[in-house]
């Protein structure tokens, strides 16, 4: 049977700031609980506001686990002022910069997740190359440039248990369906080209696959 969440952490989930649609958010979830089986902490690259963390803290929660997850929270390039995906919102004033971690605690301490999650304030690269232990789940949904995509993928795929979960958001084929470009995309494709992964399943632009060897 496939893990949902209890209707509050749903609740908590669709209240919260982001970009993770229900249906992916519950395909997600699911990965997270299955790979919470391993006794790994479960890590996140691309935090923003908090939506998609609450999911793998509550699937943590559950597993006796801890969910990591990385932003340097200034936000990706379609964040910015004058892109489509932009919100105000998420400007400090003061710096004039965006700034989505004072967001992100508040989503986790609404939905009472706080105790669950370790956030790590930095570029994913530099937090993966100091990182040093094994996680359970791999979920990628930090910068869409190849550049960040590619780095999210060699730095943390070394890091992922044998038989682990590598989940990737915003896997478009068709080119007309995403203007922020299909970096995540090419890695999915780089992934199953490795010989390292299998696919468990795609809900829409969210594809799960499994470490089945090494390499990457
Ligand atoms: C699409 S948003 C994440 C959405 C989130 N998972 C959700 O469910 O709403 C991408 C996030 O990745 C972060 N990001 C982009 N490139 C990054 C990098 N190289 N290192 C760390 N964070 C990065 C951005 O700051 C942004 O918050």
């Amino acid at each position: 049977m496939t893990a949902a969440p209890e209707p509050e952490i749903l609740a908590a989930f669709e209240a919260a700031k982001g970009f993770m649609p229900p249906h992916e958010g519950l395909a997600l979830y699911a990965a997270a609980v299955e790979a919470g089986r391993f006794g790994l902490p479960l890590l996140e690259v691309g935090t923003y506001c908090g939506r998609s963390t609450i999911l793998l803290a509550d699937a943590a929660r559950r597993a006796g686990v801890t969910a990591l997850t990385v932003d340097h929270h200034r936000g990706s390039e379609e964040q910015q002022p004058g892109w489509d995906y932009h919100d105000p919102a998420t400007v400090d004033p003061e710096t004039g910069l965006m700034d989505t971690l004072p967001t992100f605690r508040r989503t986790l301490h609404r939905a009472g997740l706080e105790d669950h999650v370790i956030a790590l304030v930095g570029r994913s690269p530099q937090v993966a190359a100091v990182w040093n232990s094994p996680v359970g789940l791999v979920f990628v949904d930090g910068g869409h440039t190849d550049e960040h995509a590619n780095a999210d993928y060699e730095g943390w795929v070394p890091h992922l248990a044998e038989g682990g979960l590598l989940a990737i958001h915003d896997v478009f084929p068709d080119p007309r369906d995403e203007f922020t470009g299909q970096a995540p995309y090419r890695i999915y494709l780089r992934a199953l080209a490795s010989g390292a992964f299998t696919e468990v399943s795609a809900t829409d632009s969210l594809r799960v696959l499994r470490r089945t060897g090494a390499g990457i």
